[in-house]
């Protein structure tokens, strides 16, 4: 199935929009920009950028709009990017919402959906500190709600798992603290353009993807 989609993910640290995305991606092939991953990409490659983001990112803060604008623009005007995408994890200030419309306006181009994935901060703690990710081929998994089938070692490719830096808990605490300053304002942006839908994500994720799929189709 193809998704004609330009899409934003909305929502807090752990709320599974990455987990969403990649199955998206997986199953219709939308391409799917997650600023994390590129930003942690740029950090494992010691890029000029990477090098700035790092000690943003590991003490939980945003990295400054204008490294992070810029990224985002060259991705989406990429010819594999030309028609349909997500974008995980991005806008995340105002100034980065407005930057995205300006940038989309100036190709004749629009959003389609922003979804909000909510779920209560209570049980977003526990998500990130039990998050494992694979470090070759970037699955996510979970020590308890989505383990392994052998601890520390990724059933889709062999590879071992780790931790994100930022998903200690002293890192933690900072995240969603900027997500409730620095991000849910964005929810009214986009209410008030009436694009926001809201999805219930504590629930299990096959039943969050039948729920996305239902209303990106
Ligand atoms: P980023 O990588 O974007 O992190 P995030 O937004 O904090 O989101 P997460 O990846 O933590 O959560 P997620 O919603 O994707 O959840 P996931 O699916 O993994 O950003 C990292 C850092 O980069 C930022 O702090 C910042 O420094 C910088 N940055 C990135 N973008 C930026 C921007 N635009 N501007 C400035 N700085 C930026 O799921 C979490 C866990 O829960 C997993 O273990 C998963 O298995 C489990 N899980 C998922 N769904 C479910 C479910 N339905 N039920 C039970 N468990 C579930």
């Amino acid at each position: 199935m193809a998704l004609h989609t330009r899409a934003v993910f909305l929502g807090a640290p752990g709320a599974g929009k990455g987990t969403q995305a990649m199955r998206l991606a997986r199953e219709t092939g939308v391409v799917h920009i997650s600023t994390g991953d590129m930003l942690r990409g740029h950090v494992a490659r010691g890029t000029p950028l990477g090098t700035e983001a790092r000690d943003y990112m590991d003490k939980g803060q945003l990295v400054p709009d204008r490294l992070i604008i810029a990224m985002v623009e060259d991705r989406i005007g990429e010819p594999d990017a030309a028609s349909a995408w997500i974008l995980d994890g991005f806008p995340r200030t105002l100034p980065q919402a407005e930057a995205l419309d300006t940038s989309l306006t100036g190709s004749a181009q629009s959003l389609t959906h922003v979804v909000y994935f909510h779920v209560p901060e209570e049980v977003l703690t526990g998500r990130l500190t039990g998050r494992r990710v694979c470090g070759k081929c970037g699955a996510i998994w979970h020590v308890q709600n989505h383990p392994t089938s052998k601890a520390g070692v990724c059933d889709t490719c062999g590879g071992a798992l780790t931790q994100r830096s930022d998903d200690r808990p002293e890192a933690v605490g900072k995240r969603l603290a900027v997500y409730a300053s620095q991000t849910k304002p964005l929810l009214d942006y986009y209410r008030q353009r009436n694009l926001l839908t809201e999805i219930d994500a504590n629930r299990s994720p096959e039943t969050v993807y039948e729920t996305l799929i239902g209303l990106m189709q």
